[in-house]
């Protein structure tokens, strides 16, 4: 408990120091969470902002050592909705007043995939009126595919860099082009070059990582200037290479509570940006998107993908899924925020306030 007091009275944190708060534990943890709730209500706000999430297609030619839609998943069975079926998802999310769609897919560079989301990106904005944000989770693409997309109308980009240190990165993907760190960040570096609201994150609790690599992420977070962050614990999926390695995971619990400080930490070093508290979170703690929110995090993915392909898109095993056709389960959803005080934005954008007063926009 020491140190943290002085600790969070800094302002700059450099690796040691933000160890030292990554160690920090019960009343020393409280004090920090608290004190990133404050920095959220008082740089952002108190809004929850709602990306309704479509994972609109499943096909991946990558092989991430911990992902269960990896290449060579067998169990699964491979999908790509149809424009039809995103025009409706999204149609019911511009009416709920969600504000955003977010559309996540396997990582596939192929001239068909384009197409079809530069299609599901016009439509969106058809329907919409251009009312509708949208934010792309599609991975890897060439500068040109960025360009088309931006240029159909998505705005913002989540490419997570799931560990930013070069040799835990090689023990979580194979070594070839396509798995590959310095390019992975180089089309990062586009997307923020191009205009887009930039967003990336890591993995939590993941065999081989350290605090140190942690600290690190951060840093990386802080110094490429990143807009939004989408972090979550890892949780492991039996069908992959990485499950080999699951006796040296952390407990949930304290999985759990490393995902919370990181998102504490972030938000004390960068108070402006979007954090997502992410389904991972509830994957491992039924309270874990509020925790998240609570913790400084003020953005959720609720997932609209239609009911049949849900099963197919399990990255993790026990990923939670919640209906929200169902009236019912929405609004249990949208009371457990407000019990927390929370607002929700509807029907807004919920832009990064980190990349306006970083464009000037
Ligand atoms: N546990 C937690 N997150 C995972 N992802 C993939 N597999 C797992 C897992 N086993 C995350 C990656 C990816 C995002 C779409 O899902 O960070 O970027
Ligand atoms: Fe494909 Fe992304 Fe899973 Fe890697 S993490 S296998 S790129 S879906």
């Amino acid at each position: 408990m020491t140190m943290i007091p002085s600790l969070l009275d800094k302002n700059s944190w450099n690796k040691e120091d933000l160890i030292t708060l990554l160690k920090a534990e019960g009343p020393a943890m409280e004090m920090m969470l608290q004190r990133s709730a404050q920095t959220r209500e008082r740089y952002i706000g108190n809004k929850i902002y709602l990306r309704g999430l479509l994972e609109i297609s499943n096909i991946c030619s990558k092989n991430c050592y911990y992902c269960g839609i990896r290449y060579e998943n067998r169990n699964i069975r491979r999908y790509k909705m149809t424009l039809e079926e995103v025009e409706k998802a999204v149609r019911f999310a511009y009416e709920q007043g969600f504000g955003s769609v977010v559309f996540q897919s396997g990582e596939i560079e192929a001239q068909p995939f384009t197409e079809f989301v530069t299609r599901a990106i016009a439509k969106t904005k058809d329907i919409s009126g251009g009312r509708l944000g949208i934010t792309l989770s599609c991975g890897e693409q060439s500068d040109s595919v960025y360009r088309q997309w931006k240029e159909a109308g998505a705005h913002r980009y989540l490419l997570r860099i799931e560990a930013s240190d070069p040799d835990l990165f090689k023990k979580l993907h194979p070594t070839d082009d396509i798995h590959n760190l310095h390019r992975r960040m180089e089309a990062l570096r586009g997307l923020q070059r191009m205009g887009y609201q930039t967003g990336t994150g890591v993995m939590i609790g993941l065999p081989f990582q350290t605090l140190e690599h942690l600290a690190n992420d951060l840093l990386f977070m802080r110094e490429f200037d990143i807009d939004m962050v989408g972090m979550g614990p890892y949780v492991m999926h039996r069908d992959t290479p990485l499950f080999e390695h699951r006796h040296e995971v952390p407990l949930l619990k304290d999985r759990i509570s490393l995902s919370l400080k990181m998102i504490a930490i972030l938000r004390l070093m960068m108070k402006d940006v979007n954090i997502a508290s992410t389904t991972a979170l509830s994957a491992i703690d039924p309270m874990g998107k509020i925790m998240g929110m609570k913790a400084g995090a003020n953005v959720i993915m609720p997932n609209i993908t239609p009911a049949k392909f849900i099963g197919n898109y399990n990255l993790y095993d026990n990923k939670p899924y919640v209906d929200l056709y169902s009236n019912a389960s929405r609004l249990t959803m949208e009371k457990e925020i407000e019990n927390q005080g929370f607002k929700i934005g509807f029907d807004e954008w919920g832009d990064s306030v980190h990349y306006r007063q970083r464009t000037g926009s």
